[in-house]
Order: C-alpha cells, then structure tokens, then sequence
C-alpha cells in the first residue's frame, strides 16, 4: 500500500498531530506493507512531482508541534484545468505524478479551495480520504474543522489581556479576527472574552448601531468597550451592492483593513478615539489546545479506518459528536457560514452583547 499524504492551504495548528493520527493508525492497520510519501507543499508538491517517502519514526513527537512537517501551499482551484497551448493543466500534471509514483490513495488535509480539488482529483479516478482544516470553521458538512479551536484559544486570549488596558484607558478597542468570509471564529472568541460589541459577515453592521451600544455602554459607567470584528465584517450598505459594487468600494477604501474604516466611522459618530489590535497570523501559530489534540487524532483514526475498508471519496466529519464519512462532492465550493438566527447568535444577543446592527 503506497499513500501519499499532503497539506494544503493556510495552515492552522493540528496538522501534525493529523497526519500522526493518520499514520499511526495506518501502521498498525497494515505493518510492513505500508510505504507513506509526505508530498512537499499540499499540491505544488503533487503537480511538480516533489515528494518524498517517510519513515514511522517522523511522525513521532510532533503531535504538539505547529505547523505542518509537510509545507503548504495556495495553488487556486481555477489554475488547475487551465494551460498554455501544449501544456499540461495541473489536473494533469497531478495525475501523472500520482500514476508515476504509484500511489492507491491520496490523503489530503485542507479548507475549502482544497476540496474543490480534492473532489476534482476523485472524479478522475483518483483514490482520496480527506481531513478538515481550517481555522475559519467554514468547511461544509462538519460542525467543526481542526485548527479553529486553537484559533479561539488564541483569539479569545487576545481579547482578554486587552480588557485591561482598555478599562485603565477608558478606551474603545477594536480587535480583528480571522475567519476569512465567516464569522465563526470571531463569534465565538467574542462570547467567550466578553466582548461588548461583536461584528461578524453574516450580519452586516450599521455604525450608528455600534455607537448607540458604546454610548449605552459609556451611560451606564462602564469605562471602556471591546469590539470583535470579524476580518470580513461587511456594512449594510455594503450588504446592498453587487459584487462588481462591492468589489469596487472595496480596492477604493483607504483604510488597510475593515476594522480602521468602523474605527474613522466611530471616532466621527462618538467623537472618540478608537484603538485597532490586529493578531493576524498569530491566531494560526503555535500549538493546537488540547480540543484540536483529540479531535485530530479521532479524524486521523476515521481516515486511515475509511483507507482500510476502502471508501473513498470521503471527507472525515464531526456530527452530532461522531465521526462520519460525508461525500466530497457534496463538501466541495460550499460555504459554511454563521446563521443569523441560530442558538449561538441569539445567545450573545441574550447576554446583552450588540450584534452591530
Ligand atoms: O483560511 C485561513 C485564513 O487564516 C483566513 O482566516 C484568512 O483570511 C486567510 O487565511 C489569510 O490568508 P494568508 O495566510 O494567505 O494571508
């Protein structure tokens, strides 16, 4: 049995503490007839035909380490079937490497870009088990992916030392989160850090709503107010334009990042001034917490179990607290996003907490 084993996309913590689920498991499902190849850099490494083969013994001691042994890599879903005239697309040249080395099996660990070509790979023909990366939660068909967890550890840390400073000052502090299109991460980090006011794609936020939440914050003596804004936080007028619109007002705005432009907004609408803490990449570093440790290690088992019995075409999912196999086809170039009205939403909104709109 010939596996080839990659990383793909952002990374997020519990990548290797994936692939040591995977492999242990593989090894002792099938001993001395396993060879395991680490492919370099998610699918550069399948379309260059870089690759390498891997010994048990590297995927010993790395269940805490951040990262990924393996490298990553963005390769956009639409490059893959397009060419010059006489060149092979990626498609192909993915599948050359897979038919040259021999895998019988692809397992492949990523978001959503990569299992648009997880999926692709499997249409043609191609043996694949995946895993659920993502720091952002957004992954379709899961309740949860590895690596977010961690992420509102760290995101919910942040928040939390900047109360602090944020009461000495009598300040209002922004901080901005991750998540890409989706508000999981920020929603959550937001709950739990106590943040005042969180702002989330989902919902499209009206400034004045924000600054009516920080006055009534600032009438009953409370000194200092903490928003949570989600990266991809977007305004209710913005919520009204197209795409093409959008994308315009977009590349005009002068701010570097979303969280500037509520803070100018805010500073005009409450004549105060606004701190902006951005922890960025930071929220994808490090260690996974001890959730990601066991999640990845139960996905892990599933996977080399789906490899095992031969069900193919699978993502490794969590519902209802169990592992199950869902269908790539129906993972692929969907969207998970936070529904307005769900249980959490309504929750934060129970608290007292302002949603921005
Ligand atoms: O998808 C994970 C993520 O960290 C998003 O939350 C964020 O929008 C994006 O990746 C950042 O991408 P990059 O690492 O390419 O800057």
């Amino acid at each position: 049995m010939r596996i080839g084993m990659l990383t793909s996309g952002g990374d997020c913590q519990g990548l290797n503490a994936a692939l040591r689920g995977v492999a242990k498991t593989l090894y002792n499902e099938f001993g001395d007839k396993l060879t395991l190849y680490g492919i370099r850099d998610g699918y550069r490494g399948l379309i260059e035909g870089d690759y390498h083969e891997m010994k048990e013994s590297d995927f010993s001691d790395i269940l805490t380490v951040g990262g990924t042994i393996l490298g990553t890599s963005r390769q956009p879903f639409k490059s893959m079937l397009k060419a010059e005239e006489n060149e092979e697309t990626k498609l192909e040249k993915m599948l050359k490497t897979i038919k040259e080395a021999k895998f019988d099996c692809l397992v492949i660990l990523g978001g959503n870009g990569t299992h648009k070509t997880a999926n692709l790979l499997s249409e043609h023909g191609v043996h694949v088990v995946t895993l659920p990366k993502t720091i952002d939660n957004d992954l379709w068909g899961t309740e949860m992916t590895f690596g977010f967890q961690s992420a509102v550890d760290i995101a919910t840390t942040v928040i939390d030392s900047i109360h602090s400073t944020a009461f000495s000052h009598s300040r209002v502090f922004i901080v901005e989160v991750m998540g890409h299109k989706a508000g999981w991460l920020t929603l959550y980090a937001g709950i739990a850090s106590g943040a005042d006011v969180i702002i989330i794609p989902e919902i499209p936020y009206s400034a004045k709503a924000i600054a009516k939440a920080i006055q009534k914050r600032e009438k009953s003596g409370k000194r200092f107010s903490i928003l949570a804004v989600a990266e991809g936080a977007i305004s209710q007028e913005e919520a009204k334009m197209s795409k093409k619109e959008f994308k315009a007002a977009r590349e005009a705005m002068p701010y570097p990042s979303i969280s500037y432009r509520i803070a100018e907004e805010l500073k005009e609408l409450t004549g105060q001034e606004i701190r902006v803490t951005i922890p960025g990449h930071y929220q994808r570093g490090g260690a996974p917490c001890p959730a990601d440790r066991l999640l990845t290690s139960r996905l892990g088992v599933a996977a080399a179990q789906l490899i095992r019995d031969g069900k193919f075409g699978n993502m490794v999912a969590v519902q209802d607290d169990k592992i199950v196999p869902v269908p790539l086809s129906e993972v692929a170039g969907k969207l998970k996003t936070v529904p307005p009205d769900s249980d959490i939403v309504q929750a934060a909104r129970d608290l007292g907490l302002s949603m921005g709109d």
